[in-house]
C-alpha cells in the first residue's frame, strides 16, 4: 500500500521535488495527495501543479507565525478529504498549534537545516556558520507546538568548510535534506507495514 502524504510548505519546493522523484524511480512507496502553501506565489504551488498534485493556496489569517485556528480546522479538513496518512512539512514556515497538531498526532514530520537541538529556528545554517561549528547538517523530526523541538527522526551531518559562504552551505545541507527526507518516510513508511 502506497503511503499517502500531505506535503505543506512555503518556499521553492526542492523537498517536494526530492519526494516525487524518490516516488517515480522507485524508492518510495508513497504518493503526494496533496500540496498547500501560506504563501499565494510560493513555487511549492506551481512545482506542484506542474507535477499534476492537487495544490492549494490557504489564506494564514492575522498572525506572522502561525495559523488562524479556523484555517488549521480547515487544512485538516483537506488533508482528511485527501485520504493523507502523513504530514510533511517541507519548508512550511509557521508553527502548528492546534487542530493539525491533534488530528494528525505523531504523523506529521518536518526537515529542518541543522542538527537539532542545536539552531532551532530561522535560517539555521546561518547560526551554525557564525557559531564557527565544523559540522552541522539536517534533522528530521516529529512536529509539536514548539520551534523545531519535536522528537527526533533521523540526521544526516555536512561539514562546514573553512571558506563556506552561507549560500554555499545552504545548498549542501539541501542536498543532505533531499537525501534523508525520503529515506525517513520511506522508513515510516516500511514500518506502517505498507
Ligand atoms: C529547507 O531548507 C528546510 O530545511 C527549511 O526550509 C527549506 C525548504 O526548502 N525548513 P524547499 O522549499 O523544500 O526548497
Amino acid at each position: 500500500m502506497k503511503l499517502r502524504l500531505g506535503v505543506l510548505g512555503s518556499g521553492k519546493g526542492s523537498n517536494l521535488r526530492a519526494i516525487v522523484e524518490c516516488i517515480n524511480d522507485g524508492r518510495l512507496n508513497a504518493e503526494v495527495r496533496l500540496v498547500l502553501s501560506d504563501v499565494a506565489n510560493a513555487g511549492i504551488l506551481d512545482l506542484a501543479r506542474d507535477l499534476n498534485i492537487p495544490a492549494m493556496y490557504v489564506r494564514p489569517g492575522r498572525f506572522r507565525t502561525k495559523l488562524d485556528p479556523e484555517v488549521e480546522q480547515d487544512m485538516v479538513r483537506l488533508l482528511n478529504e485527501a485520504d493523507v496518512e502523513l504530514v510533511v512539512l517541507a519548508g512550511f514556515m509557521r508553527i502548528l498549534k492546534g487542530a493539525l497538531l491533534s488530528s494528525f498526532a505523531h504523523r506529521i514530520i518536518n526537515i529542518h537545516p541543522s542538527l537539532l537541538p542545536k539552531y532551532p529556528g530561522l535560517e539555521a545554517w546561518k547560526q551554525a556558520l557564525k557559531s564557527g561549528e565544523k559540522e552541522t547538517g539536517c534533522t528530521v523530526h516529529y512536529v509539536d507546538n514548539g520551534i523545531d523541538t519535536g522528537p527526533i527522526i533521523a540526521q544526516k551531518k555536512v561539514s562546514i568548510e573553512p571558506d563556506d559562504t552561507p549560500e554555499r552551505l545552504h545548498a549542501r545541507i539541501q542536498k543532505a535534506e533531499h537525501e534523508l527526507l525520503p529515506m525517513v518516510i520511506a522508513d515510516l513508511q516500511g514500518s506502517a507495514g505498507g
